[in-house]
């Protein structure tokens, strides 16, 4: 009996030609032996969501190597940027953040490698992402289960973030650390006039730190600021909250702060932003990036949803609609934990000339 017309119609429709510039999908060949480079640059073809990464890798290799240079000089340029030298020596500011939980995990050494090797202009991140790091100086944070039963784990002085478990004694020598710093800082505001801001604390507690496994004692001796519009909202704020019965009168102004942020992305000749996770480090970048018209390139790297319309699960496509992102840019979300993504995005582009091949 012959095939039914209509039904090997439907089945056997005949494709157009392929576009000569589609990639075919094709996975990592672990027959041959591979470097690291080779085994991340497989990634790109696989698909899903290691193509997304794939594109990170890219989009953040541009970020890196893009120089004024690269642009012919226009017509209306600033005086102190037409010479050649100094259009060689300007790059891309790339702004980083991330959320408070990547500080307590592992990420925070990446995170140091990027501040200690002055690869970001400027960082973003919640409380805990600031007070996490000093913590860390002064007692270790630990791997334990997501199934620890919370209420003994508060019988026991434990603290629970995800599968981190930090002992609540580390708070304790956190306030004990932190007490005579805010109390000099009083002290110095009352005597200059001068008030606190997140950043300035920052700087100084990095300072005060003087520890080189610190994300922020790096940040204080290269220059980096970092932003924490939210400073209250973590140990910190706890700090604070008792520093304000003890000694009263520590003023931290958030004006100053949301003014040389936006004045950084404003300045930037290009911009790019390498977000981990969503919340107030994500949407303060972007924020930022609407006061210069868009970022030039931007990665997202979160776990976050779009149908609830929240900021955090918000695609590039979200933020080019209010100009946080301009139009035409180079932008990829990659739908990840960044804990699993970032390491190997960082190894692939701002640590890839230092792994033995
Ligand atoms: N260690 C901590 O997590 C900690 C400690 C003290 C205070 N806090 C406070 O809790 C508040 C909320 O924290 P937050 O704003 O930093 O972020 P969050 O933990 O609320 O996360 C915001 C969003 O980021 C995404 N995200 C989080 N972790 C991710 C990951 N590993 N990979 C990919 N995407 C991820 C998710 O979409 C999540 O909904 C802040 O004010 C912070 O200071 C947090």
């Amino acid at each position: 009996m012959a095939v039914p017309n209509d039904a090997s119609a439907a089945v056997l429709l005949r494709s157009e030609p392929v576009p000569s510039d589609y990639v075919s999908v094709k996975g990592p060949n672990f027959e041959n032996s591979m470097s690291l480079q080779d085994f991340l640059s497989s990634y790109t073809r696989i698909g899903f969501q290691a193509t997304s990464l794939g594109r990170a890798v890219e989009i953040v290799n541009k970020m890196r190597s893009w120089r004024l240079s690269d642009e012919p000089v226009a017509e209306d340029e600033d005086d102190k940027l037409r010479s050649s030298a100094i259009r060689t020596a300007t790059k891309c500011n790339i702004f980083l953040g991330y959320t408070s939980n990547l500080i307590s995990s592992g990420l925070r050494e990446t995170i140091l490698y990027l501040v200690k090797h002055k690869h970001v202009a400027a960082v973003v991140t919640t409380a805990g992402g600031i007070e996490e790091d000093f913590i860390k100086c002064l007692g270790d944070t630990y791997l334990a289960d997501f199934n620890l039963d919370g209420a003994d784990l508060r019988r026991r002085g434990m603290n629970r973030i995800g599968n981190l478990i930090i002992p609540n004694d580390n708070y304790c020598k956190f306030e004990d650390w932190l007490m005579p710093i805010l109390d000099n800082m009083l002290a110095e505001q009352k005597e200059t006039g001068q008030v606190w801001t997140p950043s300035s604390i920052i700087r100084r507690l990095g300072k005060e730190i003087n520890n080189e496994e610190s994300v922020y004692y790096w940040a204080y001796k290269n220059d980096i600021p970092v932003f924490c519009p939210a400073l209250t909202d973590g140990s910190m704020g706890d700090m604070i909250y008792f520093h304000s019965f003890k000694n009263p009168g520590l003023v931290i102004d958030i004006v100053q702060d949301i003014r040389e942020l936006n004045e950084k992305s404003r300045r930037s000749r290009k911009a790019g932003m390498i977000i981990l996770g969503g919340g107030v480090c994500k949407h303060q970048i972007a924020n930022a990036m609407l006061i210069r018209n868009g970022a030039d390139y931007s990665v997202f790297i979160n776990t976050g949803q779009e149908f609830d319309g929240s900021d955090s699960g918000a695609r590039p496509d979200e933020a080019i609609s209010w100009g946080k992102i301009r139009s035409g840019a180079e932008s990829v979300k990659v739908f990840a934990d960044a804990t699993l993504v970032f390491p190997m995005l960082v190894a692939a582009t701002f640590a890839k000339d230092n792994q033995k091949s």
